[in-house]
């Protein structure tokens, strides 16, 4: 089934940016234009995700300034914040506003800005981050983000005997994807032996088990199943599932289990008719090498307990039998967190039509992404195809 297709796709490199937010927007959304070969007297409305903007640019009402500046002023607009999940959130709601029948051609996509260009360091945007937590039982203990999943990950590997070494092996791939994309944070390979020789940020996450933080945007366009003949090249959304967990790390019945993204999987999956066997690789959210792999399982990939065994034998690396994070993932490609969840859109988009070069999944015709928010407790799964 198609429930709408993506037409054009872009984003900027993710790594350091002057630009302000808008500008930054305004980059990657006038790139999906010109994927798409639409002007913007073309688009019907904006679906705009950020999430820190009023922390990092004392700026709270983005999205009529960002439409204006990508030539929209006047349609409508609206932005979605949902923390990791902000632009998967959008998409989302693009998806369905267009199959709907409420809008024909949409823009979506997000921006961040979180390197000290900002004027703010680790510390203090990590406590921004750390908003996203549990207000009531966590924040006050002074719990951020690399603690959440390092939480989530002890328990994984008290279940399950996943080791510290299986989880460099996750940092090890995602570098080297990541040499291979030219929009990546991160260009340079690592090896297992500097992961776990880099300083421990939350036991059992080193340096270089963590995602770095990043500015960056990236934007697609959607239209509808109608439309999208019109244009060269579309990719089928054929579903999206959303769902969402209770917030407080304490409260989950089975932590490392992260339920919603079995949830949210389990209904793209429905939508689309299809299984993850028939996925030629996934895009996860990785922001700790943890996280990837509990992803992994959550999506359907390897079974509970074998996604650490998995990224050591290699079976997840470009050359694996479960390719995964091909464009070097959050932790290579890096992590500006309201524009993460359309770049992982991009990806899927530019493997699904061969154009990825020397990272490409030969012959891929149906894809996954999964993007996830705050403890674990929003997440939206989507599956693209090639068009049928
Ligand atoms: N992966 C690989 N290298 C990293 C890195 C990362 N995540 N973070 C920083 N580096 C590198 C820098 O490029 C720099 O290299 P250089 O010395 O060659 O220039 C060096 O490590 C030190 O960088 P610095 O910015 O001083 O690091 P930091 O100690 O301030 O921050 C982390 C490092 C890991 C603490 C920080 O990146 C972090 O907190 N990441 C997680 C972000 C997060 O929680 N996101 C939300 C997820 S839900």
């Amino acid at each position: 089934m198609t429930r709408a297709s993506v037409v054009g796709a872009d984003m900027t490199t993710f790594g350091v940016h002057e630009s302000t937010l808008s500008e930054l927007f305004a980059e990657a959304a006038l790139g999906a234009y010109d994927d798409a070969g639409v002007g913007p007297d073309e688009i019907d409305a904006l679906y705009f995700g950020n999430a820190m903007g009023g922390q990092t640019e004392n700026d709270t009402h983005l999205a009529p300034a960002v439409a204006s500046q990508v030539g929209l002023a006047g349609v409508p607009c609206q932005r979605y914040e949902d923390a990791c999940a902000t632009s998967a959130n959008a998409f989302k709601n693009a998806v369905e506003a267009v199959e709907a029948g409420i809008h024909d051609t949409v823009l979506v996509g997000g921006v961040e800005r979180c390197t000290p260009e900002t004027g703010l360091g680790t510390g203090e945007m990590t406590r921004i981050f750390a908003s996203a937590s549990d207000r009531h039982y966590e924040q006050p203990t002074g719990l951020t983000f690399p603690g959440v999943f390092a939480l989530l990950t002890k328990r994984h590997m008290h279940e399950h005997g996943t080791t510290e070494e299986q989880l460099a092996h996750v940092a090890v791939k995602n570098h080297a994807n990541g040499t291979r994309n030219p929009n990546a944070h991160f260009g340079k390979e690592t090896t297992v032996e500097e992961v776990l020789d880099s300083p421990i940020v939350a036991d059992p996450f080193h340096l270089m088990d963590c995602c770095p933080f990043s500015d960056g945007a990236s934007a697609v366009i959607v239209t509808s199943d109608d439309r999208a003949d019109s244009f060269d090249d579309p990719v089928d959304v054929s579903g999206v599932g959303h769902a969402t967990d209770v917030v407080p790390l304490s409260a989950k019945p089975v932590p490392h289990a992260t339920q919603a993204a079995r949830d949210a999987a389990a209904q793209a999956y429905e939508q689309a008719g299809t299984s993850a066997d028939e996925m030629a690789f996934a895009e996860v959210h990785d922001c700790f090498t943890g996280a990837e792999v509990m992803a992994s399982e959550a999506i359907g990939f390897f079974e509970d307990g074998e996604g650490g065994p998995a990224a050591a034998e290699g079976r997840s690396s470009m050359d694996g039998d479960r390719p995964i994070n091909p464009s070097g993932g959050l932790k290579a490609k890096g992590h500006p967190i309201g524009a993460t969840g359309t770049a992982q859109i991009v990806e899927l988009a530019e493997q699904l039509r061969g154009d990825t070069g020397e990272r490409q999944i030969d012959g891929a015709e149906k894809a996954v992404a999964h993007n996830l928010g705050g403890d674990a407790a929003t997440t939206v799964v989507s599956v693209m195809e090639v068009r049928g």
